[in-house]
Parts: C-alpha cells; structure tokens; sequence
C-alpha cells in the first residue's frame, strides 16, 4: 500500500474524550470512528488489525478441532424465553419488535440458539464430541460503555460451545479451549493469565477468565508472581490428548490468580507475601463449563451407548476479538504511538522516502517496495510529499514494528536505515539485507 492512495485520516489532536492511551491512539491513528456511544465505524486501519486478530483466533480453534460456523446477529425471543432468559437477561438485551410484531432481539450471546441448532440435528452420542464457534458481533447495551472499543455495545466476539456426553468430556474440551486461548494471546504478543472467575448469570461450576495486566484494566486482580514466568511457548500439543490437555491446565493454574470476584483472603495468606501481587487486568475471553443447565431447559438430549436419553453437557468460550485491539495497545504503546507486536500489525514494514521527488529515493523505494511484495510481505510506503518529520511521527504514531528508511545521502554509500520502532535503534544496510532481516523476523512470527 502506499500511503498517498490509503485512507488513513490521522487526527494531530489528542481527542478530548478519550481517557486511557489505546482509545486516544485509537482514534488518532484514524482506526475508529465513534458512530454513537458504545458503537464504532471500523476505518481501514482498524478493520485490517481486528482481521488479523480474527484470523490468529479462527486458526487456533480449527487447529483445537472445533468448528466455525456463523450465527445471525438478530434472534427471535422465542428461544430466550424457553431458557428463561428472556426476563433475567434485564436492560442490556436489546430488544426489538418487527413489523409483524415478532419480539427480536440483537443477541449478546448464543447459548440458547446453538443449542436449537444442535438439538434440531444431533440424536446419538456417536456425533459427540462436537464444538462450534463462530466470530459475530454481539450488543450488549452497556450502562457506561467507555474506553473506545474495550467497552463498546456493539462488538465483535469469538464465542465457541461445546457439546459432550459426559462431565469428563466436557472437562476436556474447557481444557482444549485454556490451550487454544494460552496460543492465540501469544502469537498477538499478549499474556493473557487465567484467572479463576465467578460465573454470574450464566451460571455453572467450572470457569476462568483470562486477564492481560494494565494500569487501565477494570477488574482488581491478585496473584502470585510466579505466574508471569508462565510462557506457552512453541510447545507441541495433542488436542486428543486428555492428559496433555489437563497438563496445561494444571500448570497454568498452579499459582494464585484471581480477580475481586473470587479473591480469598485465607488462600492468599498461604502466598509467600514477596510474591504478592496486587494490580488490574482487562478481560480478554472467558471459559465456562456449565453442564446441563441449558440441555436440561431446551431439552437437548442424545442418546448414550446404554440406549438412555441424556442432556448433554456443555460449555461456552468467549474471547473479546474488538476489545483485543484495545488490550494490545494498553500492553504495547508510548508517548510516540503504538508498538504493534508482529503477530498482529497491520503492514510488516513501513517505507518512508525522506526526499520524495529524487530520482534515486525514488527509485529505490519502489525497488525495497516491489522485493517486500515479492516475499509476501506487505509494505507501507509513505510517497506523500511532506516533511520527513511528519513522515516518521506517522509511521510512530500507527506502530509498524519496523521501518525502512531511504535518502539520497545513504544511497550514496549503497544504505538504507532499517529501524525497530520497539527499541528505537537503527542500523544502516544495504537495501537487500534490510529486506532479508525483515523477511527473517517475520518468517518465524
Ligand atoms: N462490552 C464489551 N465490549 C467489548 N468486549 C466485550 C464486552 N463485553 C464482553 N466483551 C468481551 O467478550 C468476552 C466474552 O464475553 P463474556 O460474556 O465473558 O463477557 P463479560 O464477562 O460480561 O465481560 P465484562 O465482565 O468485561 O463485562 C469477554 O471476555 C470480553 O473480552
Ligand atoms: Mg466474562
């Protein structure tokens, strides 16, 4: 892409509005737009990173062996009211009447209509173990929806549910879904700790949510600081594999680590008090296990191997793939911009011509841009005819994670500048090189 043809209405100001930095970032690197509250225009920016986070996200569930799928976005109120939750859901369902008089509604999630569909078709345990997700977007009408897209009322979630014959079943499957998430918040360049929850009105025995640690998050979290040395690494794992599974879990669950919800003063005091820690987090997915509760109430039931009719025991799998974005640049920003991590940034590596109009600037930066395309990497090449330092506080401000930059005086010595916008620090190179090291990192995201 070159800069001159994209969309990237970059704002100079800092936006009145915003209170915390990846909503004000947000919105002066032209990735959102507010509609109206709560609810946001995805500009090219933006939607190209919240594509990239989608795409790490269906990967790592098809590679778990779950399904993808796509629901609806509006729902009919019959099924909410067969689950009962027509009346508890309260105020944050929105709800919605058609013109023959139908009660709609946006959905805010989607238990009650994967079950309808798995009941409609589903009739032996031989079809189990079967889990479908889908990525769709969801309204919940927030009271206080805040903090740009971390807290919106529209957006975008991946929610998966699994369907077992047995509790033990289900169990692997939660412990398939903690594996798949530990991966996908990795290769975003996030640590997302699991975190014991409270289950709420979903109601059920067996959860955990997982919380990125931020200044700005909203829940209070406690834990031992032996988890953050918890990495998942590159690790080979076997999604079939009961005792692999329950492996990672154990591991990742062996510390101290929950949020207000769940805090125990007793359990805490057996921390060594050194390892104390006390601080916020964002919540970025959530894992449940709730057995039969909606089986039982929309009467989805298979037949077991004893011939027996049995409700089958589920779980739902959330992750924020909208409020990802946010989270990631809480992590991963300074007073310049962003610092997307490679796993997620929107072009690999940006071009900035510090002399655009010579012949030889010129020339080499359609060469470094054609070599980049060739590779499968995609540029962004600033060829606007601006200052160099506006050119560079751009490129700081959207966070490529590195930059190439060109001008007459280096390519008379036969170099380019190749810079980490992570470490700040810049090394000259021959343009071939620099386009082999950036073909190099990347080759191992
Ligand atoms: N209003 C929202 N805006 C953006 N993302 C959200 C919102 N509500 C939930 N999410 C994301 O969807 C994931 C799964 O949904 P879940 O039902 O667990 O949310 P939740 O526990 O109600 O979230 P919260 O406690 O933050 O309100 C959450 O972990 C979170 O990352
Ligand atoms: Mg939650």
């Amino acid at each position: 892409m070159r800069l001159s043809r994209y969309f990237l209405p970059v704002l100079k100001e800092t936006p009145a509005e915003a209170q915390i930095a990846s909503h004000r970032l947000m919105l002066r690197a032209g990735m959102i737009k507010q509609a109206s509250a709560g609810i946001y225009s995805w500009l090219p920016l933006g939607y190209k990173i919240l594509k990239k986070i989608e795409t790490i996200v269906h990967e790592e569930q098809v590679r778990a062996g779950h399904i993808p799928m796509l629901m609806p976005t509006l729902q009919s109120a019959d099924l909410w009211k067969e689950s009962g939750r027509y009346d508890a859901y309260g105020p944050e369902m929105l709800r919605i009447r058609d013109r023959q008089d139908r009660d709609m509604l946006y959905g805010p999630t989607n238990e009650e209509m994967i079950t309808d569909i798995f009941r409609s078709y589903v009739r032996s345990y031989k079809d189990l173990p079967l889990t479908l997700y889908h990525i769709q977007w969801k309204f919940r009408d927030e009271i206080r929806p805040r903090f740009g897209v971390m807290r919106g009322r529209e957006f975008l979630m991946k929610d998966g549910y699994n369907f077992d014959l047995t509790k033990e079943d289900a169990l692997h499957a939660y412990n398939r879904h903690l594996v798949s998430y530990l991966r996908s918040y990795e290769r975003m360049g996030l640590q997302a700790i699991p975190m014991r929850a409270d289950s709420g009105p979903i109601g059920g025995d067996d959860t955990h949510e997982f919380l990125v640690l931020a200044e700005t998050g909203e829940s209070e979290v406690f834990y031992d600081a032996e988890i953050t040395d918890l990495k998942f690494g590159d690790r080979e794992i076997d999604y079939d594999s009961v005792e692999q599974c329950q492996g990672v879990l154990e591991e990742f669950t062996s510390r101290y680590a929950r949020t207000d919800e769940t805090h125990d003063e007793a359990v805490w005091a057996d921390v060594p008090e050194d390892r104390r820690r006390v601080a916020r987090g964002i919540e970025v997915g959530q894992i449940f296990y709730f057995g039969t509760k909606y089986s039982e109430a929309m009467n989805a039931v298979v037949q077991g191997p004893d011939g027996k009719q049995a409700p089958v025991h589920m779980g739902s799998h959330g992750i924020g793939v909208s409020r990802l974005l946010g989270a990631i640049i809480e992590a991963n920003h300074d007073d310049k911009g962003i610092i997307w991590p490679e796993g997620v940034t929107p072009f690999h590596v940006g071009i900035v011509n510090i002399k655009s109009g010579d012949a030889e600037a010129d020339a080499a930066c359609e060469d470094l841009y054609k070599s980049f395309v060739k590779l499968g990497l995609e540029p962004l090449y600033d060829d606007r005819n601006e200052r160099a330092g506006g050119k560079f506080a751009t490129m700081d401000l959207i966070g490529l994670p590195w930059r190439v930059t060109v001008g007459p005086r280096g390519l008379k010595n036969g170099v380019v500048e190749l810079t980490s916008r992570r470490t700040g620090e810049s090394e000259e190179l021959p343009p071939e090189e620099a386009v082999a090291k950036i073909a190099a990192i990347y080759a191992g995201v």
